[in-house]
């Protein structure tokens, strides 16, 4: 059954990334089907219902997606081919007898501009209706969308993300703020990035406000912090008392980590890059190989350690035994740009 992810656009990789680890994590047999602009369709093995079911737990999880649709067509973005695709689609699966539907178009950037939004969303409206149901713009059983990205995609939403509730936990609004955090979204990725499931450890070696903590406990995952300063080690414990976060914070030296060698399920982490956070440490080359290699230690075979940079940490990564998995780079403004490094210790 194919399934298409309505990716958010906020980074090249990463939301498909995101996905990917997901649904992994998740224990789903899937292969990707098509990789457009800002849509990622996946063609997911088993039962549809209970699919579905899954999917909506991989929403409540997901951070760099707007939407999750089982697919009732693919086609090319001509106003006719779209309409044909939901006129001669058996829609049965998606709509029960007597529920109501609504559908929503959406148009990734520039494509398809002679398929006009609302009157595409009229007619395929249309076609649904010629098929026994009724409409509901207000409450409707069943929101059916048409994604007009290179290809134009259409089907019945499954889940939506919550993308609001990130904003709510953005860094100034918790009880405990010191600059240079990443942006709750950010953070939630790398978290499902690293691949950590329910009821496992993450650790954070450089865990500042717990930003990354944070949104680790939200998924009922055991967080695990180290932080060189006292003040803000007792910052983070008020942000992750606020969230409930099943948490053990430790003040110390990401450099001799006080932890069993392979008792960690997943790191993620931002560790300082020299300018906005202080260092503790001889130097930052000391920082980075002691604690790359005792990430490495701590962490379980097999397992991912996911880790946000200014500065290139490839080297660090492979000295200490990491296999690299992922780079992705991100731009966020002219003189900073981030590097997301996906590690494994095979
Ligand atoms: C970029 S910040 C991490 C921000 C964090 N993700 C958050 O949500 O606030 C890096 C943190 O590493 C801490 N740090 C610096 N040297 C350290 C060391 N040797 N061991 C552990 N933490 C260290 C800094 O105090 C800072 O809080």
């Amino acid at each position: 059954m194919l399934y298409a992810f309505e990716l958010s656009g906020e980074h090249e990789g990463l939301p498909r990334k995101e996905i990917l680890s997901c649904l992994r994590l998740t224990g789903f047999v899937f292969r990707e089907h098509a990789c457009l602009d800002q849509c990622l369709v996946v063609d997911i093995e088993g039962d549809a219902l209970d699919t579905d079911r899954r999917l909506v737990s991989v929403a409540e999880r997901l951070a760099m997606s707007h939407h999750i649709i089982r697919v009732a067509g693919i086609c090319d973005v001509k106003a006719e081919d779209i309409i044909s695709l939901a006129e001669e689609s058996d829609l049965s699966g998606h709509i029960a007898p007597g529920s109501t539907y609504v559908v929503r178009a959406k148009r990734i950037k520039h494509y398809g501009e002679g398929v006009k939004r609302e009157d595409i969303e009229g007619k395929l409206g249309g076609a649904i209706f010629r098929k026994g149901h009724q409409a509901d713009l207000r409450s409707p059983d069943v929101s059916f969308r048409l994604v007009i990205t290179d290809r134009a995609v259409f089907g019945s939403v499954v889940a939506s993300i919550d993308r609001s509730s990130y904003e709510h936990r953005a860094p100034h609004k918790k009880p405990f703020f010191y600059p240079g955090v990443l942006m709750p979204r950010v953070a939630r990725a790398l978290v499902n990035i690293s691949e950590v499931k329910p009821g496992e450890v993450l650790l954070d070696p450089f865990s500042g406000t717990a930003g990354i903590l944070v949104e680790a406990g939200m998924l009922s995952v055991h967080v695990i912090g180290l932080e060189v300063r006292r003040m803000i080690s007792h910052g983070a414990r008020m942000n992750l008392e606020l969230f409930g976060a099943d948490h053990s914070l430790i003040t110390g030296d990401a450099c001799r980590v006080p932890l069993k060698d392979c008792s960690m399920d997943a790191i993620a982490t931002d560790p300082p890059y020299g300018r906005s956070a202080a260092i503790k440490a001889e130097s930052l080359h000391h920082l980075y190989s002691g604690s790359f290699s005792e990430m490495y230690r701590v962490l379980k075979k097999g397992r991912l350690a996911v880790v946000v940079s200014e500065i290139a940490v490839l080297e660090y990564a492979t000295e200490a035994g990491f296999s690299v998995v992922d780079v992705f780079t991100q731009r966020v403004h002219r003189s900073l740009t981030r590097t997301f490094t996906v590690l494994r210790k095979d």
